[in-house]
């Protein structure tokens, strides 16, 4: 994997370096990111914008509580701050109880985003933005400046596949496929690397989070897995300070349970002689 030599940093980071923002990094744990330590940052810093991936993370995997939904909600209010709350992966809970996005507990505050990549197609590029009117009208004279106008291909099918009832028809099968890709993995990281390592189990989603120990460094031992055919992201590409060296994701949402069983065995074994 050459790329990630030249590219070290992904998605969100990769698209807001551009602006070379102040990060912030906000605390999270195993029920999100942290209310008490955004409304700090707030009372401390200038904020511009606060970015969230409530449901299933990317990386971890992770779920913001209801309560911190609350939470971050009413810290929003007061401090007058703007949240892009960003949901690719909402639709894809297969166990436990949906949760109401934070746009719809402080509607004035939040960039509400959306995208069909992770339910449909990510080469149709297409996704949705719900914010406050004067936030929509720049958001559209942005994006003309930066793409001046999104396939209108894309958008009629998308629009046809929804009308004919079609998407709601198909996650169903998409659930129920990750749901079972999921399972193996967990079973497959408890029986192989229980000794060693910690992992996120999320209700939905595509990824797991996994955690080794301190002296560990997931991408030397990304390029050892690599000769063994089993590949992931090291978990410092998701930091922006380089941290996270011990941690990884693993993505289950291509490969079959079978396969997955397998990649699990080949990964531990790398780990292990590590
Ligand atoms: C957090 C997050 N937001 C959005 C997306 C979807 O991006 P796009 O709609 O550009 O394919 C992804 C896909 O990896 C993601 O992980």
């Amino acid at each position: 994997m050459w790329w990630w030599r030249t590219r070290p940093i992904w998605g969100a980071l990769q698209s807001l370096n551009t602006y070379r923002p102040n990060y912030l990094p906000l605390p999270t744990d195993d029920e999100g990111a942290n209310p008490e330590a955004l409304d700090e940052i707030l009372r401390r810093n200038r904020v511009k914008l606060i970015y969230l991936i409530p449901n299933f993370q990317n990386p971890t995997g992770r779920t913001l509580t209801l309560e911190r939904r609350w939470s971050i909600a009413k810290i929003l209010v007061q401090h007058e701050a703007l949240l892009v709350e960003d949901d690719p992966y909402g639709r894809l809970r297969y166990a436990g109880d949906g949760m109401p996005p934070i746009k719809s507990l402080a509607p004035d505050n939040v960039i509400y985003l959306s995208s069909f990549s992770k339910v449909l197609s990510p080469g149709f590029r297409l996704g949705w933005v719900v914010a406050p009117e004067e936030i929509c009208q720049w958001l559209v004279i942005a994006k003309q400046g930066a793409d001046l106008h999104t396939s209108a291909l894309s958008q009629v099918i998308a629009a046809e596949y929804l009308a004919g009832g079609y998407f709601e028809a198909h996650l169903p099968a998409i659930l129920d496929l990750y749901r079972r890709r999921q399972a193996a993995i967990l079973s497959a990281l408890h029986y192989q690397l229980s000794e060693v390592a910690t992992w996120t189990r999320p209700e939905g989603g595509m990824f797991v989070w996994v955690t080794l120990p301190d002296d560990m460094d997931t991408e030397e031992i990304y390029w050892k897995a690599i000769e063994s055919k089993v590949a992931f992201v090291p978990g410092r590409f998701f930091h922006i300070d380089g941290s996270g060296r011990n941690t990884t994701r693993l993505n289950f949402s291509n490969t079959d349970e079978h396969k997955l069983v397998d990649a699990i065995q080949r990964l531990a074994n790398v780990i292990q002689s590590a």
